[in-house]
């Protein structure tokens, strides 16, 4: 069972990139399933950071082949960017180490003018999207009208078919949403040239894993946002529009759930969200402040400031469910040294009525009135970062992940304690 599924469990942004990383030394295949350039994660090549969106995080490790898979959205102007920057790095780029998805779909600048226009015209609804153009890209998906990355193989049709689609966009940023047209031919030029450079990069994504996996290699399955996001399980409509969860890797790669041998949630040690919607455990005040500036919360991405809050394990006890965690990874415990009480939402409870599950099915009118219920727990003020083992942790945080263990009922495995590969603690369990 060669699948390894790797998924975020709050509102993404917990550091799935570095374990994806981490695992990458052991797999045959990293292969990105959902989201687009919305996402984005950092990587130190050759001593330089980089901030990747689409190439998958396991680009690092030569003997790995990375594949952008179907259920990803792709911005060929921003993946290219990120191909030219990690080869000025020195890392390789080629169509034998980098691979897409002839099924994976693509964003046209006018799914971006689409994504901020209609930002704009939601006014105080907003979304707080990224507009990068992923929302307006799968709804074009979803009604039959996109392109594909396959579409690419043929650059002169390609360019005819792109300037169709940005034809038809003009007309509703135009008529409907009172915005600006884009130039069609400019852009289906640029397109064009994107589709003569990645061709040589186009598989059948599907089969490449199927043939990867019957000669035993492991296939490590990156997720992009998190739980919350989810298209179908997240906090709607403040979510963004492709699967986040462990099911999504399964329909975004094309394989099937007896090929799935583990499912890890990454978890940051608190809790953050870009963008609007409800948020149980947000700190408005000085602790959030300060988690942010120490944990150096602002989006990778936009840069937005990133709201944070407690721990919530309500939340990942409803990840562990959706996704079938086996083990999870915490990220930046380390983000916590310094503060005297530590608060964890353990469930919620509105007008006498207490609920221990996450109620995303309710909507978010209902969640926005249920209150969190917390626990307090010591913290400590020891600088965890040159911790490698559990018994280099003091006291109060060996404590912080024995409890999320038992109140989330699945093991924790691994515990990032800073921002250098080296600072982690592998637990095996
Ligand atoms: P979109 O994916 O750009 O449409 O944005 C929809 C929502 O998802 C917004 O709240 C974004 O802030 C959020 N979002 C999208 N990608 C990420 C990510 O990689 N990390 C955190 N939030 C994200």
């Amino acid at each position: 069972m060669p699948a390894i599924i790797v998924v975020g469990t709050q509102w993404g942004d917990e550091g799935k990139g570095r374990v994806v990383d981490r695992l990458a030394a052991d797999a045959g295949v990293v292969a990105r399933f959902n989201g687009g350039e919305n996402a984005g994660h950092t990587v130190i090549a050759q001593g330089h950071e980089l901030k990747l969106h689409l190439v998958p995080s396991g680009i690092l490790n030569q003997a790995v082949t990375c594949l952008v898979g179907a259920g990803v959205v792709v911005n060929p102007a921003r993946l290219i960017a990120e191909m030219d920057e990690l080869a000025e790095s020195g890392v390789d780029v080629s169509p034998g180490h980098l691979k897409l998805s002839a099924a994976a779909h693509v964003v046209l600048p006018t799914h971006q003018a689409l994504d901020g226009a209609g930002e704009e015209a939601r006014g105080g609804r907003a979304i707080g999207t990224t507009r990068r153009g992923n929302g307006p890209a799968y709804a074009d998906k979803a009604a039959r009208t996109n392109l594909r990355i396959g579409d690419m193989v043929d650059p002169e049709r390609f360019a005819d078919q792109v300037a169709d689609r940005v034809r038809a966009h003009n007309q509703l940023l135009k008529e409907v949403l009172g915005s600006e047209p884009s130039d069609a031919r400019q852009i289906a030029a640029s397109y064009g040239s994107y589709a003569r450079r990645l061709s040589p990069h186009i598989v059948d994504g599907s089969a490449l894993l199927a043939e990867r996996m019957a000669a035993g290699e492991t296939v490590l399955c990156e997720g992009a946002q998190g739980l919350l996001l989810d298209l179908d399980h997240g906090t709607y409509p403040y979510v963004t529009s492709s699967s986040t969860v462990a099911g999504g890797a399964l329909t975004g790669l094309g394989f099937g759930p007896r090929q799935v041998s583990q499912v890890i949630g990454v978890a940051k040690a608190y809790t953050t969200r870009v963008g609007e919607g409800p948020f149980p455990t947000e700190l408005t005040g000085k602790v959030g402040d300060r988690i942010r500036e120490t944990g150096s919360e602002y989006g990778a991405t936009t840069g937005r400031p990133r709201r944070c809050g407690w721990l919530d394990v309500v939340i990942l006890r409803y990840a562990a469910r959706i996704n079938g965690l086996d083990q999870i990874a915490l990220t930046k415990l380390d983000v916590l040294s310094g503060l005297e009480r530590l608060k964890v939402a353990v469930a919620y409870e509105h007008d006498g009525e207490r609920i221990e599950y996450f109620p995303a099915e309710a909507g978010i009118d209902a969640l926005s009135r249920w209150n969190p219920v917390y626990e307090e727990l010591p913290g400590w003020e020891e600088d965890l970062t040159a911790a490698r083992s559990l018994a280099d942790l003091p006291a109060a945080a060996r404590d912080y992940i024995a409890r999320i263990e038992d109140w989330v009922g699945v093991p924790i495995t691994f515990i990032s304690v800073g921002p250098e590969r080296a600072q982690a603690i592998v637990v095996s369990k």
